[in-house]
């Protein structure tokens, strides 16, 4: 099987992160999201994949390097200053895809745990030209929400209904089979959107069909989110912390702590605290709910709570993060200072007072 996967957009609700990294490869527990769906790909025997993007997150993808899995990696780059949306990108794939057989296409912000071959099936078994993965929710008030037949063809995408208008509980996951047959619906070097102009136009036609996935799937779009996956993930994946503490260190599970971190006498990490590579925190610290990115520093006697601080970041001694907070690269926070709950400070901004009213410092 084949996969593309849409990865060029501009993650405008995960800023300031965003601003120097593409959201397919935000860390989810210290591994790139894009490496996560590669090993999925692979267990689901998928043996190419295509990378829709632009050409700056494929410069950030060649940086960074994720681990390929074994798969056969290809790149369809939308043209300059012209992004293509969610439907124009899947166009651009079309001389690599070619017209062979139904393919899969998914969301680069998606973490899944899906049976694809489950899916493929489902969509050759109704002849449906796409049929759209759709994950059940507590609340559809936040997404579209699929109208289904009783033979699971979706009638009708209903954007944000409120609970008791919803039609149905099943959203649209991000995750698609399409026959190679919706080429001819996608106008070329176009921005389009496969949400709001193509599947319409196949719901009109009855080639639409929906099906259910099970396991687990995440949307990692917004910071909460973000954060809120990554503790899922701990949760599910953690394992005993391998890196060499001092003999002070105090971990509360679960926490996840990639290679060379440091880390000072009686300070507390955790629970759900993630501390990417080369980390270095002082003494009597706390951190927890709570991301940092690789090259971090972090002083004595601070505490980080709720927050995600981004990479080769600096937080003085005796400062206070509250919950919310994004600090992005490179920003430098100085020495005894408290920054209100859901502050962001853009990266390499220097922050030399302390904040008390919910803002973006840039
Ligand atoms: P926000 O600005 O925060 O809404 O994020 P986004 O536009 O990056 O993501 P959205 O959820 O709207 O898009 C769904 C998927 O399509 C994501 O994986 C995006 O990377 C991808 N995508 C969105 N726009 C484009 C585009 O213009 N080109 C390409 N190649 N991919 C896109």
């Amino acid at each position: 099987m084949k996969a593309v996967i849409l990865a060029g957009g501009f993650a405008t609700r995960l800023r300031p992160l965003s601003c120097s990294r593409p959201k397919t490869l935000f860390p989810i527990v210290n591994k790139p999201l894009l490496q996560w769906i590669f090993e999925g790909l692979t267990t689901n025997n998928v043996t190419e994949v295509v990378l829709a993007v632009n050409a700056l997150t494929q410069f950030h993808i060649k940086q960074q390097k994720p681990a390929k899995c074994g798969l056969k990696i290809k790149y369809a780059i939308d043209p300059p200053k012209t992004p293509l949306g969610t439907a124009g990108p899947i166009k651009n794939t079309e001389k690599i895809v070619k017209y062979e057989e139904p393919f899969i296409v998914l969301n680069g912000d998606i973490f899944a745990d899906i049976d694809y071959k489950q899916l493929m099936d489902a969509h050759v078994k109704t002849g449906a030209l796409a049929t759209i993965a759709l994950h059940k929710v507590e609340d559809p008030s936040r997404y579209g929400v699929a109208e289904l037949d009783k033979n699971n063809r979706i009638k009708n995408f209903i954007e944000k209904p409120t609970k008791e208008q919803a039609p149905t509980n099943f959203i649209n996951a991000g995750i698609y089979i399409l026959d190679p047959k919706i080429f001819d619906y996608i106008p070329k070097g176009k921005q389009c959107s496969i949400e709001r102009e193509i599947f319409p136009t196949l719901a009109k036609e009855h080639k639409l069909f929906g099906h259910l996935i099970e396991g687990l799937w995440m949307d990692i779009g917004k910071p909460e989110e973000y954060l809120q996956a990554n503790k899922i993930i701990l949760d599910k994946i953690y394992e005993k912390n391998k890196s060499k503490l001092s003999k002070n260190i105090e971990a509360k599970k679960p926490v996840a702590i990639d290679k060379r971190v440091i880390i000072g006498k009686k300070t507390v990490i955790g629970p759900y605290a993630i501390l990417g590579k080369n980390v270095v925190i002082g003494d009597n610290v706390q951190i927890y709910d709570s991301i940092v990115f690789s090259g971090a520093k972090i002083g004595d006697n601070t505490i980080i709570k709720g927050a995600i601080i981004g990479e080769d970041a600096v937080i003085g001694k005796n400062v206070q993060v509250n919950i919310g907070c994004i600090i992005a690269d490179q920003a430098k926070i100085k020495d005894n200072l408290n920054l209100t709950k859901e502050l962001s400070v853009c990266p390499a901004k220097e922050i030399s007072e302390t904040i008390l009213k919910r803002n973006i410092i840039c």
